[in-house]
């Protein structure tokens, strides 16, 4: 892990994420570019969603990625997320079979129940990967997936911006991130025993810049991944040297 602190462009007063999203909640959905890991989740081409009969998506904030994933045809999703205010949303949102107030850490859920484990634009609050890994490993069925789609660690170092929101007041507040870089990442995943079976980059583009025109100077930088990771049936053992 990078301390983010040492690209900081932007030197926003910084909140936890309990605070943090805890304010964000009540605007939060109409201020999320769906762009930003909407466009990324349709680009992969290894997850048949519409054949998906359980997911988790483990911190699920106010329902986008749930809704998306309904509209691809997944039947029952139960959704994991600490903040009760981003909950409350999503409970509105009525798109999750269940909904648990929980850490993505120790979800508390049931083991290997899901055919897929979904995680969209949070890693980058957690100061270490490896029991997000774990649990996610945990949840997933014999055979499942794990969608990790994530803020780029690229794009925080080489622009220095943060997750940030504006507060009630119009102050822009950042939220309190960790940089973690793409080889900690595989590392991590094929250490727990996940097979990495996708990797796609969403770069700032021509269509990204229509909806954003102030963001010209970011041209060409990848600003969220995505990874698709897979639980083979048959036991897997990590790749080390002989
Ligand atoms: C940027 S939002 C993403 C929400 C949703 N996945 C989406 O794409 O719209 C990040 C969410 O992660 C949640 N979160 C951050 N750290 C968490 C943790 N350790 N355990 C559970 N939820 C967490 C926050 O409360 C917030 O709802």
């Amino acid at each position: 892990m990078v301390d983010f602190k040492a690209f900081d462009a932007r030197g926003y007063r910084t909140v936890d994420v309990q605070t943090g999203y805890g304010q964000w909640s009540s605007t939060y959905d109409q201020t999320m570019v769906d762009a930003i890991d909407l466009d990324l989740l349709d680009a992969l081409r290894t997850m048949s969603w519409p054949t998906i009969a359980r997911a988790v998506d483990l911190g699920c904030g106010t329902g986008r990625t749930g809704a998306w994933l309904r509209e691809r045809g997944v039947k029952s999703i139960d959704g994991v997320d600490t903040s009760p205010e981003m909950l409350a949303v999503a409970r509105s949102a009525d798109v999750y079979d269940r909904l648990i107030e929980a850490d993505v850490a120790s979800s508390g859920l049931a083991a290997c129940q899901y055919d897929l484990v979904m995680t969209c634009l949070v890693d980058e609050h957690l100061p270490d990967l490896q029991p997000l890994y774990s649990e996610a490993w945990r949840l997933a069925a014999h055979g499942g997936s794990w969608v990790l789609l994530g803020y780029h660690p690229h794009f925080m170092m080489a622009t220095g911006i943060p997750t940030h929101f504006d507060d009630a007041a119009g102050e822009p507040v950042a939220i309190e991130a960790h940089v973690h870089l793409m080889s900690e990442h595989i590392t991590i995943g094929l250490r727990t025993g996940w097979t990495l079976v996708e990797m796609k980059e969403r770069i700032i583009d021509d269509s990204w810049l229509q909806l954003k025109p102030q963001w010209t100077a970011y041209r060409g930088q990848p600003i969220t991944f995505a990874l698709g990771w897979r639980r083979q049936s048959e036991p897997t053992q990590p790749r080390t040297r002989p």
